[in-house]
Parts: C-alpha cells; sequence; structure tokens
C-alpha cells in the first residue's frame, strides 16, 4: 500500500513563499529584540525543526541551539492531554541563559505550559516562546506566546515539521488534513 500526501490534503492553508516572508520577518524581529542578548533556541522535536532550521538562516545575531524532545500520553493520537514526559533532555544547562523556545504550533497549550514551567526551574535569564502556528481558539490554558507566525483555524494540519501519524514533514508548504482521514 503506498501513501502519498496528496491522500490527506483538502487544501494547501499556508504556502512555501508566504512562510519564507514571515520567517524572515519573524528572524529580523527576534534579532532586534536579542541584540547583546546571549540568545540560546531550543526547538522542541521533532515538529519544531524545520521551522527552526529557516528561522536561525534569518536570525542575523549570534545564537546557540539546542533541543528538547517531549511525549504526551493521551487516547487521541492527535490530541494532547497535558500528560507531557521528556524523552530527549538539553545537552546544558540554561541557567543565565536568555532562551527562545521554538515549536511548531500551539494548540490546547498543555505541552508548551509543562515545558516553560519544567525550563523556568533551571533560572534561565529571560524564557520566551515562538510558535510558527497558534491555533489560539483551543487553548485550555493561559500561555503567553511571544512570537507567532501565523493564526490558524482549528483545523489539523500537516506540513512543515508537522506531521499526519508521524509523515509529511518534509513538505515545503502547510496543508489542511481532509477530515475524513483524521482518525480521532
Ligand atoms: P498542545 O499541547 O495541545 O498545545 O499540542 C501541541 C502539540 O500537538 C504540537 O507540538 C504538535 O506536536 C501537536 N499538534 C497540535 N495540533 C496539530 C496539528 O494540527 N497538526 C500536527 N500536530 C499538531
Ligand atoms: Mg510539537
Amino acid at each position: 500500500m503506498t501513501f502519498t500526501w496528496e491522500k490527506y490534503l483538502q487544501e494547501k492553508l499556508i504556502d512555501e513563499e508566504t512562510l519564507s516572508i514571515r520567517i524572515k520577518e519573524l528572524g529580523r524581529q527576534i534579532s532586534q529584540d536579542y541584540r547583546h542578548r546571549d540568545l540560546l533556541l531550543i526547538c522542541i522535536l521533532k515538529g519544531g525543526v524545520m521551522f527552526l532550521t529557516d528561522l536561525m538562516r534569518q536570525i542575523t545575531i549570534p545564537h546557540e541551539i539546542d533541543f528538547l524532545a517531549v511525549s504526551s500520553y493521551g487516547k487521541g493520537v492527535r490530541r494532547s492531554t497535558g500528560v507531557v514526559r521528556i524523552v530527549k533532555d538539553l545537552d546544558q544547562p540554561i541557567a543565565g541563559r536568555d532562551v527562545l523556545i521554538v515549536e511548531d504550533i500551539v494548540d490546547s497549550g498543555h505541552t508548551l505550559q509543562y515545558i516553560t514551567r519544567n525550563l523556568a526551574t533551571r533560572g534561565p535569564a529571560s524564557l520566551k516562546i515562538c510558535t510558527l502556528l497558534d491555533k489560539a481558539d483551543r487553548r485550555e490554558v493561559d500561555i503567553e506566546v511571544d512570537y507567532v507566525g501565523f493564526n490558524i483555524p482549528d483545523k489539523f494540519v500537516f506540513g512543515f515539521g508537522l506531521d499526519v501519524d508521524q509523515k509529511f514533514r518534509e513538505l515545503p508548504f502547510i496543508g489542511v488534513v481532509k477530515p475524513d482521514v483524521v482518525i480521532d
């Protein structure tokens, strides 16, 4: 059986050029806001990886990167429950660093709430969040997101790092998954 992304695609939501223009703007803004600061980008694996690599090429000030992988337990594979576990921790301490979390999407907010609470206990000089996509309508917990690429409607999306059943992260655009192929 072969799966192609076309089978899952209802519509393209954000094309390659629109993504690249917005990421350039975010990079410029972050470069201004963090000039003379000790910027450390923390990418949340795996979804944030394509956004991270594009964003860092648009950041014109010196910075470092690190990676954090979390998994959330849940009954539905496409809904997070707030029960989050770190499966790959950072390589280095973040005490005194200006930390910017780089995430693909904020949905209910449970994942980022767990991550920010956890990282805050490690004593960073500052801790902010940059997300490519924000589904604000679905927020269940109050978290402050400092940089948002795009506000999107309550639809399950894939591509540009985001997966549908672990696949199609490689697509250069953000697409909406056809509702009839959503499992939960
Ligand atoms: P939250 O804890 O509900 O905010 O969920 C955040 C995580 O759920 C993200 O980091 C994604 O991994 C995943 N997620 C939420 N919405 C989508 C989506 O539309 N497509 C793909 N993954 C999603
Ligand atoms: Mg994610």
